[in-house]
Order: structure tokens, then C-alpha cells, then sequence
């Protein structure tokens, strides 16, 4: 009997032990890897049920924006708004995992209302708005056409290049301006593509110069990122270092933090230049180790947000985070790999559930409820975001081909 209860014992610590170890926190409030996949394979039925009810509200021609619960309101948008390839996107990211054939037949539709955008040169936004679209379809749904659609919106990427700045313009502005944000760094892997289906390396060029130049100006020495800089159009030089969408020009805007972390992985990715990891790494520590970031991993809309703990949170930031951090762990050593996995599980798991998943039928067919858009504009606030969606679908791909 006593052999028994030592055994008995020896088991139940060393579980813990190794949960604590795996995890570095408290077992009870992790998912286990199977109760987390058991969850995803449910959010993927449930999100082919949203997107249904989020079609049948969809006004042709048009590209869901948000959704303002309070008063069941949808804000609609053309092709042009930069969010226009999440709608598509994510159609796809469902039907490849639900089979779900009026998924497909609707991002076909919605596709080709987007497709004029190839030849749009007033965004930087065409790596969002055509990579997470027709990228996707390429892959899941292909079509002859899907190539050259993507080739030319490549090409009109690369023409808002400045050499002597070393930057994609982001905003146009005015006199010697030039605006460039950190977000852009998400419109590259378009760029990386078009090289390897080219063979033409001027846009492989493009991309590392952009993300060198950005590299060296966006960056604080603690690896969070201003989110505007201004260069002098004419010398290269910066005039100024702002915010846009943040708190403040000195503060960390989460959605600006996610797309740095996110952009400079997909830069190790397609360079394997060690320079990029670094810098992918250093931004994720210093996301995971802030004294702001709350326990369940879904940041405050700002790091420096004036009113924490009671700041709004964004749950777009925590799905971008999630998606390059499972990314990010394929890359370093074992002792990073499951800090990354850890983390991108807690957040994962928060947005799985109240208050940040919507209940089937509500959220006007959105996914993700409390996203944060644009506080200082006074505009998307606390509402559902296409963005959120988007990067909640693909951490979960991720996730998944991750434990295959
Ligand atoms: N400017 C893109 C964003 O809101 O993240």
C-alpha cells in the first residue's frame, strides 16, 4: 500500500513538474494540446456557420468592415479599403478545413470583385489586400488566373518604392513626406512571392531593402516600434517619429508590435538571413515579457494604454501575435519553441471562448468580438474586425499542422 501511494505520488509531481516546466504556469488555466485541438476543430464548424450568417448580410459588391453590436449595425466597404482580402481569406481558410462548398463559391465571387485591386498604386496595403486573398486561393482553390493577378499587384507595390528613402511609400501625403508605417512590413511576403515566381529579384530587393531601412529607424532599443516614420522624400532622411493609431508617439501600439513580430519572421523565412530572427525574437520578448501584457495574452490595444488595467483590449493584435509566434517557434531553439507555443495556446484558448468568441448567430456573423481599430480616430472601437478573424483562422492552421 505504501509502495503504492509513493508511485501514486512520484506520478502526480512529476506531471506537474513537467506541466510547469512546458508551460511556466499554472496547469489549470493551460489548455492541454488536445483539449486546445479538440476546441479548434469546433471553432472551424462554428466559424463556417458565422460566415454564412456574415454573407447573407453582405450587400453586393461590397466587403465587410465591422459590426457594431449595440445597435446591429454592419459598416460595409469597397474593394479598395486595405481590409478587403480578409473577407476572401478567410473564406478560404474555412472551406480548406470544413469543405464547405458555398464557402468556396462565395470567395470566388468576392474575388472577383477584388481582383481591379491588382492595379491599385495609391495603398501599400496589397500585400494584405491581395496576398490574403488571391495568395490563398493559389494555394487552396487555385486558378490559371491567380498568377498574373498576383504578379501585377506585385508590380504595383514596387511602384511606390523610393530608393533614396529605402522604403515602400504607406501613406501618401504631401510636399517632401513620406510616410512610412510599421503594418507595411506585412505587404513583403507578396514581394518574396513575386521573386520566386519571376525569377525577377528586383522585388526579393525591394523587400529587404524596405525592412533594413525599417529595421534601423522604426526601432526603440527595447525592440518595441514607433508606428509612423516621416522621411524626407528627398534626402532619405527622418523628420519625425510618431503614432497613428497608438497611444502616444513614445507608446507601444499593440497592433504595431504584432505586425513587426509577424513581418520580421516572414522575413527570416524567405531570406533565412539569422539578422531577421534576431529581430523577430527580440520583439517577441519584448511582447511576452511586458509587464502589461495580461495573463490571458490578449495585450491592452496600446502597452502604454493611460488607463490599465480597465484600457480596452484588442483581440486582433493577440490573433496577428498568435499566427507569428507558432510561426516563430518552428525557427529557434526548444527552450524558446515552447514559450512561443505556450504563449500562442494561452491566447489561442482566450479567444476560443466569452467574452472574446462570439456565440454562433451573434456578432453579425464575426468571429472575434473587442477588437480595437482606431482609438485616436475615434473609429472601430471595441467592435468586430475581418483582421481579428483572419489571423485567429490561420494561428489555428498552424497550430494544427504544428502537432502533425
Ligand atoms: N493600419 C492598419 C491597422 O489598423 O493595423
Amino acid at each position: 500500500m505504501k509502495k503504492h501511494f509513493s508511485y501514486l505520488y512520484l506520478v502526480t509531481v512529476c506531471f506537474f513538474v513537467t506541466t510547469f516546466t512546458l508551460f511556466g504556469q499554472n496547469p489549470s488555466t493551460h489548455p492541454s494540446r488536445k483539449a486546445l485541438l479538440k476546441i479548434i476543430d469546433q471553432n472551424f464548424i462554428d466559424a463556417a456557420q458565422q460566415y454564412k450568417v456574415l454573407m447573407n448580410h453582405l450587400p453586393q459588391d461590397k466587403f465587410p468592415k465591422t459590426y457594431f453590436p449595440t445597435t446591429g449595425q454592419y459598416q460595409f466597404s469597397g474593394s479598395e479599403w486595405w481590409c478587403s482580402g480578409f473577407y476572401p481569406g478567410s473564406l478560404l481558410y474555412i472551406y480548406q478545413q470544413t469543405q464547405d462548398s458555398v464557402l468556396l463559391k462565395e470567395a470566388n465571387r468576392i474575388l472577383n470583385i477584388l481582383e481591379k485591386e491588382k492595379f491599385n498604386t495609391t495603398t501599400h496595403d496589397l500585400g494584405f489586400m491581395m496576398f490574403c486573398s488571391f495568395g490563398n486561393a493559389k494555394d487552396i482553390a487555385p486558378k490559371p488566373t491567380h498568377k498574373d493577378i498576383l504578379i501585377q499587384s506585385a508590380k504595383s507595390l514596387a511602384s511606390r518604392f523610393n530608393p533614396t528613402v529605402g522604403c515602400i511609400k504607406s501613406w501618401d501625403s504631401h510636399n517632401n513626406d513620406y510616410l512610412v508605417i510599421i503594418d507595411n512590413m506585412m505587404n513583403l511576403e507578396l514581394l518574396f512571392w513575386a521573386t520566386q515566381a519571376t525569377g525577377d529579384s528586383s522585388y526579393y530587393n525591394i523587400a529587404v531593402t524596405h525592412a533594413n531601412t525599417t529595421m534601423k529607424h522604426h526601432f526603440r532599443s527595447d525592440f518595441s516600434s514607433y508606428h509612423v516614420i516621416n522621411y524626407n522624400a528627398q534626402t532619405g532622411d527622418v523628420q519625425q517619429k510618431r503614432t497613428a493609431q497608438g497611444y502616444a508617439n513614445e507608446s507601444a501600439w499593440a497592433r504595431g508590435q504584432a505586425w513587426g513580430l509577424y513581418g520580421y519572421t516572414v522575413m527570416y523565412r524567405a531570406t533565412q538571413n539569422p539578422m531577421y530572427l534576431e529581430q523577430a525574437k527580440n520583439i517577441a520578448r519584448f511582447i511576452l515579457k511586458h509587464p502589461n501584457l495580461p495573463t490571458n495574452k490578449i495585450p491592452y490595444w496600446d502597452f502604454n494604454a493611460p488607463n490599465i488595467p480597465d484600457a480596452l483590449r484588442d483581440a486582433s493584435a493577440a490573433a496577428v501575435m498568435a499566427s507569428a509566434l507558432l510561426e516563430l517557434s518552428t525557427y529557434v531553439n526548444n527552450s524558446l519553441k515552447k514559450e512561443y507555443i505556450s504563449n500562442a495556446e494561452e491566447m489561442l484558448f482566450a479567444l476560443s471562448k466569452p467574452p472574446y468568441k462570439a456565440k454562433i448567430g451573434t456578432n453579425g456573423g464575426f468571429l472575434i468580438e473587442h477588437c480595437v481599430g482606431h482609438i485616436p480616430e475615434k473609429t472601430e472601437i471595441d467592435v468586430p474586425l475581418t483582421y481579428a478573424d483572419y489571423y485567429f483562422l490561420e494561428a489555428m492552421k498552424r497550430y494544427q499542422a504544428l502537432q502533425k
